[in-house]
């Protein structure tokens, strides 16, 4: 089983003042647990979390980047921006960038290509909406997107691939533990086409929507579940380190 990767998405969320006072409490009370923990902040927040979280094992990751280098992109940032200021991840893909942006699945590869290609590694969001749970859909929708979405430079150690069901993003409701663990195991063998076996089995799948330290323990004990995304119950240190606290 690879170690447990607690990450919380901030989203556009909290000043400066916040940020820090959030970031120093999770590196305070970080340290004894079995799992890695990742922090992503908003960009206006990355270089003063990156100065509270220096030395604290805490990671730090951006929530989005740009394929390209450098150039005429007005308000992007580019994967060398974020290596700058300390980064070590960034969340590519998010349903929130899919919907509000229009990124499709070839945009989220080239946009995670390039992350790897300048030494980020990345966390693939991927998930089915309501209505493709419904209409049970829901497999091939998030294997059509793991396909679509994966780097072929991926491996287990650079990428990780996050399940966020959009229905549960925000919304309190959260997949049965039959649901989570079909899904899991799903993306596991989708992944076997695409990488070796070794990495196939030991790239990290994270579970996110709605996780809080009332339903982690029993969310971070499904099949190939290896840690959790975690947005609203990230803004809190006291119940984001304790969704890290239930990591089996
Ligand atoms: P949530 O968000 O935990 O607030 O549902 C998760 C996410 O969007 O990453």
């Amino acid at each position: 089983m690879p170690k447990a990767l607690i990450a919380g998405n901030w989203k556009m969320n909290g000043d400066i003042a916040t940020a820090r006072e959030l970031a120093g409490a999770i590196a305070a009370g970080s340290d004894a647990h079995a799992c890695d923990y990742l922090v992503c902040p908003p960009f206006t927040a990355l270089t003063e979390v990156s100065g509270v979280l220096a030395d604290s094992g805490v990671l730090l990751g951006a929530q989005d980047c740009h394929s390209a280098a450098s150039g005429a992109h007005t308000g992007d940032v580019s994967v060398g921006m974020l290596t700058d200021i300390g980064c070590h991840y960034v969340i590519v893909g998010h349903s929130e960038r899919r919907s509000d942006h229009g990124e499709s699945n070839a945009l989220v590869k080239s946009k995670a290509a390039a992350a790897l290609k300048g030494g980020l590694s990345v966390i693939i969001c991927v998930g089915e909406s309501e209505s493709e749970r419904e209409s049970g859909t829901a497999l091939a929708t998030v294997e059509r997107q793991v396909v679509g979405s994966l780097p072929e430079t991926s491996n287990s150690t650079n990428t990780v691939i996050a399940y966020e069901p959009v229905w549960a993003i925000g919304t309190g409701k959260v997949p049965t533990t039959a649901q989570i663990s079909e899904m899991h195991l799903h993306i596991s063998s989708v992944l076997e086409n695409e990488m070796s076996d070794s990495d196939a089995a030991s790239t990290r799948l994270l579970y996110g929507g709605s996780v809080n330290p009332e339903n982690a323990t029993e969310i971070l004990r499904c099949s190939r579940v290896n840690g959790a995304l975690v947005g609203g119950a990230s803004l809190k240190a006291e119940s984001f380190l304790a969704i890290g606290q239930s990591c089996p």
